[in-house]
């Protein structure tokens, strides 16, 4: 079962998939960018290197995206697969940055992941002032640097697009104690396998 989880930067993404791996000790964990050998490179060209133009950065991503769902996602389908990221993010960040249509980046995705899609989205939203006051206290990747504005667009694109793409999913609020969020998705992971 393919699970990813999305959701602009500083959300707690990676917390939770760390604190679910130990309650799902057979769980496959793993992330985009970067879950392959050239995924790696890609990650470090793309949010260390940067300057990138739009289109470029795009495809990037989504070899990234073809090598991470044929090499890791495919052939572990029978597992539980908890992904930090998927064509959500692909998508959302395309869109806002280059002005893309939906459609077109949809059917770009769908080419890079030969039509395979996460079947369950856990989707983290963060209001405004904490997603400035977590950006604050950290350094930002070549991306982040697009600042809040362009991170709270996205964020609304990734809500448009789980229900546009009718996705099993679950919201979480970012603001929640993390213990709390834990116990959520442990109960809904747990019923995504029922
Ligand atoms: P992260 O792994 O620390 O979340 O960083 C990945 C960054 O790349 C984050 O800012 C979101 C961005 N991103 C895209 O712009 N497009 C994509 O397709 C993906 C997967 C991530």
């Amino acid at each position: 079962m393919y699970i990813a989880f999305e959701g602009v930067d500083t959300v707690g993404k990676s917390t939770q998939i760390e604190s679910l791996a130990k309650l799902f000790p057979d769980a496959l964990v793993t992330k985009e960018p970067g879950g392959t050998e050239l995924g790696k490179k890609i990650r470090t060209i793309l949010l260390e290197e940067g300057n990138l133009l739009p289109r470029s950065e795009i495809l990037l991503f989504l070899a990234d995206r073809s090598e991470h769902t044929e090499r890791v996602v495919r052939p572990n389908l029978n597992r539980l697969i908890l992904s930090d990221r998927s064509f959500i993010s692909g998508i959302a960040y395309a869109h806002v940055h280059d002005d893309i249509e939906i459609d077109t980046l949809l059917q770009l995705n769908r080419f890079a992941t030969a039509d395979l899609f996460p079947e369950h989205i856990v989707l983290f939203h963060i209001d405004e002032k904490s997603l400035r006051e977590r950006m604050g206290r950290k350094s930002s990747d070549a991306i982040e640097t697009r600042g809040i504005e362009y991170m709270i667009q996205v964020q609304k694109i990734m809500e448009e697009l789980v229900d546009l793409l009718n996705i099993d999913h679950i919201k979480i609020d970012a603001s929640e104690p993390a213990e709390s969020i834990t116990e959520k998705l442990y109960s809904y992971i747990k019923d995504c396998q029922a």
